[in-house]
């Protein structure tokens, strides 16, 4: 039975009076509440490991709930004005299940080319055909950012009978598509517009210039409650309307998800719901404006800095120094940054009032950082993006082609039977399905020459890659 408790309302503070009771636990996790531990474990995760729960009838199911994880999606629908459904295996597997719920075996999707892994990944494993849609890249910067109405347009006219667009705003840089746009378009041909908002769980405010795509008529919105908001690493969330088919994401959720959902995750989920829903008018007005003054001092300090429209990401940009080795020297004074390239280093900044004095430290280092970061070399490549055609299809490989190993230089002209990912951020550089161009191997042996950090078979390392054999 379950044990009577003094008005637990929270998922948190349900979790909270489970560890006051010093329960007996017959069940997993094998820590049993924290009891099978010894002096090695350190005493701050001692204290965190009996809130590592499991379903008990009180502590209700993930995958089908009904009581406080139901009461807390529901809470967190309100502030997104949406369904809401938690996930503790990170946007990937919203992103899996967004496509899932929407498109079916061989159906076609149009997908934005600088989507994440996670999107790729689902697509060749749920057998969809994908028609690329290229983003546009930023003048000055060369960065890739979003995609327009106008690709979206030319897309459906020259490849008819998508079901559903697959877009990614904000981007790694927080640069935003025009989603009111692209929904209202999508809207008058019932074709869902899923967003892959990995870095935009806490664009909720009415007054920001734009906010996350679930409140400018997306379908579906997937958000790493990790990555923005203070939630453990792999929380994270999906919020969708009346026209997913809410059947089918339900199923594939479960299907694609741990049936043993980490209850840490969850109750950090709904910490990170709580803790923005706390955010007064005022407190929003003072983080924008203390992250205005930290870009401000950057740019005092000499720093040619891109702020994109999420205002929690900073780009500094290095050109003519090389950023990948800025970010050495910041590491090494006890700076880490999310991302680095040639050009440009990636700052994400906390949900909250960043203090005077914190900036003034800040800016104290990043600019000792700076000294002696060399210049780029002359024959590096700055930001590649592949080019291609505004809009093209991938060659969809059902799995029983004929593959051959070719050498970098002959595999030129080839359609690739792999995919090689530069990490971060994680966004294919030659998908599996597109062909190699003499662009692609001449970007990707400077990245082996430079040691760079790539997701992608060992044999690319050696400077050879499988590809299709085509028949003719
Ligand atoms: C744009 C984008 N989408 C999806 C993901 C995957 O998110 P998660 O790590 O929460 O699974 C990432 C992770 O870096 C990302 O940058």
């Amino acid at each position: 039975m379950a044990p009577s408790r003094k008005n637990p309302f929270t998922f948190l503070e349900t979790l909270e009076q489970h560890v006051s009771e010093h329960r007996v636990s017959f069940h997993v996790p094998g820590h049993h509440n924290g009891t099978v531990t010894d002096h090695t474990l350190p005493s701050a995760f001692a204290k965190v490991m009996p809130y590592d729960l499991t379903e008990l009838a009180h502590l209700d199911d993930l995958h089908d709930a009904s009581g406080i994880i139901d009461q807390a999606e529901k809470a967190l629908g309100k502030l997104y004005e949406s369904k809401s459904k938690w996930l503790v295996n990170g946007s990937t597997v919203g992103n899996w299940s967004m496509l899932a719920a929407t498109v079916k075996r061989g159906e076609r999707v149009y997908v934005q080319r600088n989507s994440h892994k996670s999107v790729w990944n689902a697509i060749e494993w749920l057998g969809l055909e994908p028609i690329l849609l290229t983003p546009t890249i930023e003048r000055g910067t060369g960065i890739p950012t979003v995609v327009t109405l106008e690709t979206i347009e030319q897309a459906v006219q020259e490849f008819p009978g998508g079901r559903a667009v697959m877009l990614t705003s904000p981007t790694y840089y927080g640069d935003m598509a025009d989603i009111r746009a692209i929904s209202n378009y999508l809207f008058s041909l019932e074709i869902p517009l899923l967003v892959d908002e990995a870095h935009g769980a806490h664009l909720i405010h009415p007054k920001l210039l734009q906010r996350s795509a679930i409140f400018e008529g997306a379908s579906a919105v997937v958000q790493s409650a990790h990555k923005t908001l203070p939630a453990l690493t792999m929380g994270a969330w999906i919020h969708y309307k009346e026209d997913i088919d809410e059947i089918r994401l339900k199923h594939a959720l479960s299907s694609f998800q741990t049936s043993s959902p980490s209850y840490l995750i969850m109750a950090s989920l709904d910490y990170a719901r709580s803790y923005l829903e706390s955010l007064t008018d005022e407190a929003w007005s003072s983080i924008q404006k203390s992250h205005a003054h930290f870009v401000l001092e950057l740019k005092r300090a000499g720093f040619t800095v891109k702020v994109g429209d999420d205002f929690t990401k900073v780009t500094v940009m290095t050109y003519p120094k090389n950023g990948l080795v800025f970010s050495e020297h910041l590491a090494s004074i006890g700076i880490d940054i999310e991302l680095a390239a040639v050009d440009h280093v990636l700052f994400c900044l906390p949900l909250r009032e960043i203090t005077k004095q914190e900036i003034e430290h800040w800016i104290k280092l990043i600019k000792k950082a700076a000294t002696h970061v060399p210049i780029i070399d002359e024959d590096e490549t700055i930001f590649p993006f592949p080019q291609t055609q505004r809009v093209s299809e991938l060659y969809t490989l059902i799995g029983n082609e004929q593959v051959q190993r070719l050498s970098f230089k002959q595999a030129i002209g080839f359609v690739s039977a792999e995919t090689v990912i530069p990490y971060p951020p994680g966004i294919p550089w030659i998908l599996k399905g597109e062909r190699i161009t003499e662009e692609k191997i001449r970007v990707l042996l400077e990245w082996i020459s430079l040691g760079r950090k790539l997701q992608a078979s060992k044999h690319v390392m050696i400077e050879q890659i499988d590809v299709i054999v085509e028949e003719f």
